[in-house]
């Protein structure tokens, strides 16, 4: 069976992205240097999926180490590259870590597929490339709009980087744009675990809710939306995760149209921050406090993708609802400490 390394394994969609290679019988390695997590999601991972992933705990900004890692699989399938600073406030005020990390590990990678044009890979991009699109749902083909912030710059040039590269070396690629993914999976073995105050929506709900945070702040109530805060394409994990695994196959089938093909990842629906808190009460039963506090800078007004180039070429479609969502990250929210 094929083999394929998921860097940033042990993270939130990469944890889901190996439990269901896994399940499809690949061999998974995990390359993840616990940055932003810990190696307990390994136990999670092996307990949903039977079998534990080879686990590297490697630098892969470091060309060195990287190198010689790579080194270990010449007939590696495919490159699942998650592993990345993804915090947009964190990236104004240390922009150059995220230069030196997010661009690093990305061109250690693409010099190791140069020189293996068999192996794929996917990239982990962003919705935050479209900035505040002018036509809703979004298309692949909107224009990439300035970056907010160097972690959005850092999806933006990382793009152009597979391009280039795919370009002059001949190796082939997918970049996936994912707007909101949220919820957990529905074992509750493995979910997200943010650091500190979380910064993202669904997290600070979940630990509002269990208490652990004050009322939620939701930013801003006077944007033209149906009820005045803003809209957000959220899709839980699970079929990220799955998208992932069809754009793997995608390439492996060889049926790209081109060397790097741009995907959204969304579910085509966009729901306003009050409609994610009565999701959240509807299907926990749990009230959740909450008070209208200013803007967020940097927020867009509405953001949701058109899904239907990810249907034809990928034969993928989100399947989980908001409620799943909210279930699921509740459920997973429950086994944390409760402090
Ligand atoms: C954010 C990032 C985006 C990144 C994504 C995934 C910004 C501006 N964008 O997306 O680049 O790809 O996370 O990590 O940070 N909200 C509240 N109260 C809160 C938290 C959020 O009302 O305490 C609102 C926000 O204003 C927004 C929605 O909830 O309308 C979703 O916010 P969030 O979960 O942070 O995701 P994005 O901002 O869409």
């Amino acid at each position: 069976m094929k083999t394929v390394l998921v860097t940033g394994g042990l993270g939130f969609i990469g944890s889901h992205t190996a439990v269901e290679l896994l399940a499809r019988g690949y061999q998974v390695v995990v390359a993840d240097n616990l940055a932003n997590t810990n190696a307990s999601v390994l136990d999670g991972i092996a307990a949903i999926a039977g079998k534990k992933p080879v686990w590297a705990n490697v630098d892969l900004a470091d060309p060195v180490a990287c190198r010689a890692f790579l080194a270990g699989m010449p007939d590696l399938a495919g490159i699942i590259h998650f592993a990345a600073y993804k915090a947009v406030g964190e990236s104004v005020q240390k922009p150059l870590a995220y230069y030196r990390n997010n661009f690093g590990s990305l061109v250690n990678l693409l010099e190791f597929t140069a020189e293996h044009p068999q192996c794929r890979l996917i990239f982990s991009s962003s919705c935050t490339v479209y900035g505040q699109a002018d036509t809703l749902p979004i298309r692949e083909d909107a224009p990439v709009k300035p970056a907010e912030s160097p972690y959005g710059n850092t999806k933006q040039v990382g793009e152009e980087i597979l391009r280039d590269g795919a370009r002059a070396h001949g190796f082939r690629a997918i970049a996936l744009r994912y707007f909101n993914p949220i919820g957990a999976h529905p074992s509750a073995k493995i979910g997200e675990l943010p650091l500190g105050v979380p910064q993202n929506l669904v997290p600070f709900i979940t630990q509002s809710a269990a208490g652990l945070r004050g009322a939620l702040k939701v930013f801003g109530n006077d944007y033209p939306t149906r009820d005045g805060t803003c809209v957000r394409d959220y899709i839980h994990v699970v079929d990220v995760a799955l998208a992932h695994i069809y754009a793997l196959e995608r390439l492996f089938a060889g049926k790209g149209s081109e060397p790097v093909e741009v995907f959204n990842l969304g579910t085509g629906t966009g729901s306003t921050v009050l409609e994610v808190i009565k999701a959240f009460e509807r299907s926990t039963g749990h009230k959740l406090q909450w008070e209208f506090a200013e803007r967020r800078a940097g927020d867009v007004i509405a953001a949701y993708a058109n899904t239907e180039k990810a249907a034809q070429g990928l034969g993928w479609r989100a399947e989980r609802s908001l409620d799943q969502c909210m279930a699921d990250a509740w459920r997973w929210q429950q086994t944390l400490p409760k402090k």
